[in-house]
């Protein structure tokens, strides 16, 4: 079953300036994404920094509203709803349950004059999910001890943790609720090596358990490969490639993704052929974004057309879709 999809999704970040702050130009951040995120998938986002992947998540789960483009939420019952405009209360009731979100960073996520204990508490009492406080704080602790905690932590505040352990609270907080999709924006990126697969391996553990889906955001393209069952690759505001996992690291199609690719130190050297096309200098500026193909201006196969026109996603077989005037027409 499907629970949150979008269509021509965008989001243009307005830039104010002078005395009165009019607009005077916007940000790009999002051109038209379609993603569809079914119960228990896993969705890998990649692409490098600045290139809409925590814009992406963040209108997802409505913390910021579409410019333009629909996002259709599916609740428990299968009843569909658009979540495009609603806000606040308007939300359909489930929506803001269903869909959690954990950030890259676990020093500021978490409330520093909170402890432990109220910190996973609040969203289970917003939601009334238990009927008394006894049945609330035998929870809390079960969920610490799931995330690898112990409950005699409770009382304690963020600061007495290290960032591993305040990301293990954070998950903690964000499936208190039960959600059918966590969306995850780099959540182990600013952890130590050492600590990163133990979160990551705690979010399949869950997974596995709850039959929640994931969207995982990454720049790093092994922990991406390892987690989803799809990935899509994103460059300057637009998806470029999407496939699914196995797909997209055999046989990388589009001149961007072969390049992010050529620099995992894993991927199978047979492809390194392909590896040839290198990433020079930065992605152009999303408030002035080239003409047609974003990536025209860093491909090494760029063609006439592609400084004209944006190639729509064609599907190249087995749901492996690539915009990229190469494959037009296949
Ligand atoms: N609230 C905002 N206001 C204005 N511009 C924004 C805002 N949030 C993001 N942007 C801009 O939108 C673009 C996409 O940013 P976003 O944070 O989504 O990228 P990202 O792929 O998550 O990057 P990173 O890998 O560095 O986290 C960037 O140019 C960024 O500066
Ligand atoms: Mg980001």
């Amino acid at each position: 079953m499907k629970i949150l999809s979008a269509r021509r999704l965008k989001k243009y970040f307005p830039i104010r300036s002078g005395v009165f702050l009019q607009v005077s130009a916007y940000v790009r951040a999002l051109k038209a994404v379609d993603i569809d995120v079914e119960e228990g998938a896993t969705i890998g986002i990649v692409g490098e920094s600045g290139c809409g992947k925590s814009t992406l998540g963040r209108t997802l789960v409505k913390i910021h509203e579409p410019t333009e483009g629909k996002i259709t939420y599916c609740d428990p019952t299968g009843q569909e709803h658009d979540v495009s405009r609603s806000l606040g209360r308007n939300l359909a009731p489930t929506f803001r349950k269903d869909i959690q979100m954990i950030f890259q960073n676990p020093y500021d996520s978490l409330d520093p004059r909170m402890t432990i204990r109220d910190t996973v508490r609040e969203p289970i009492i917003t939601h009334r999910l238990l009927p008394d406080a006894g049945a609330v704080d035998s929870y809390v602790a079960e969920l610490l001890t799931k995330v690898g905690l112990y409950p005699e932590y409770a009382a304690r505040y963020p600061h007495e943790f290290s960032g591993g352990q305040r990301q293990r609270i954070a998950i903690a907080r964000s499936i208190s609720v039960r959600p059918r999709l966590l969306i995850c924006d780099e959540p182990t990126s600013a952890l130590d090596v050492s600590v990163q697969s133990q979160v990551i391996n705690l979010l399949k553990d869950i997974q596995r358990e709850t039959n929640m889906a994931l969207v995982f955001i990454s720049h790093n393209l092994d922990v991406v490969h390892h987690m989803s069952d799809r990935i899509m690759v994103m460059y300057l505001g637009s998806v470029v490639e999407s496939a699914p996992s196995d797909a997209l690291f055999d046989a990388p199609m589009h001149p961007y993704t072969q390049a992010l690719m050529s620099a995992v130190p894993s991927w199978d050297p047979r492809n390194r052929k392909l590896g040839a096309v290198k990433l020079e200098g930065e992605p152009p500026s999303p408030i002035n974004p080239p003409p047609g193909c974003p990536f025209h201006p860093r491909c090494p196969r760029r063609m006439d057309v592609c400084e004209k026109t944006m190639p729509e996603a064609v599907d190249i077989g087995g749901g492996h879709m690539v915009a990229c005037h190469l494959f037009a027409g296949s």
